[in-house]
């Protein structure tokens, strides 16, 4: 039998893990820190064999560069910095929109900020490419967000298109996960198909 203490105990005890549950939890990075806006972190698949970290990749000697891995885990690869939605945001959360941008420059004049490019031909996928926001109408194709794969597990994330703070009032019937596209060898990131479970670490 329960004593009216410990049922009150766990009564607020529930309470308060949904009150937690409802409040969008910080983003952490491999060594359980708050993700912050403007910092540079590494993105690399949580689970070895999955290829290296982000980086951009030169598809097809051509403009703009795609999004995607190195081939092999190891130090090689380019940080990411994040710009949440939300002014004044002071830490990157789960569940909100945020620009994902390259700490880098390339020959090609486009930005490094990630985009979600449209349907390709060759692959029928819509790729992840740099290029900067649009500059008519809602910015949606820049803007993604990040999850856990795990709800009882922070650290482990995947990356998500789905805008819905960017524009509350749409109505999205093609969101997703990215996930790995290998072609020729070279990985890419789209979506339109599998998660890729990442995690972030600060540069040192
Ligand atoms: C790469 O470029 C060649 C020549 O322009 C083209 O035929 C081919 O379809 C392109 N491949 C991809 C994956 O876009
Ligand atoms: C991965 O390997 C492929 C095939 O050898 C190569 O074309 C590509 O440039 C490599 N990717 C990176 C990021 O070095």
């Amino acid at each position: 039998m329960m004593s009216p203490t410990s049922v009150g105990n766990l009564i607020s005890c529930i309470c308060l893990a949904m009150a937690i549950a409802t409040v969008a939890q910080p983003v952490l990075d491999t060594a359980g820190r708050a993700l912050q806006p403007g910092v540079d972190y590494y993105i690399k698949p949580a689970i070895t064999d999955n290829g290296g970290r982000f980086t951009l990749i030169n598809r097809n000697n051509s403009c703009p560069f795609f999004v995607g891995q190195e081939n092999v885990s190891g130090p090689a690869g380019l940080p990411v910095t994040f710009a949440p939605f939300a002014a004044g945001a002071t830490v990157v959360r789960e569940s909100r929109d945020q620009m994902i941008t390259f700490s880098a420059s390339t020959t090609c004049v486009s930005s490094t900020a990630w985009k979600v490019g449209e349907t390709d031909r060759v692959t029928q996928r819509r790729l992840i490419v740099a290029g900067a926001p649009a500059s008519e109408g809602l910015p949606i194709r820049s803007y993604f967000m990040i999850n856990r794969v795990e709800p009882e597990r922070a650290g482990v994330y995947s990356l998500r298109w789905c805008p819905t703070e960017v524009c509350p009032t749409c109505r999205f019937s093609n969101c997703g996960p990215i996930g790995a596209l290998v072609e020729n060898g070279k990985r890419l990131l789209a979506l339109d198909g599998s998660v890729l479970p990442v995690v972030f670490e600060r540069r040192a």
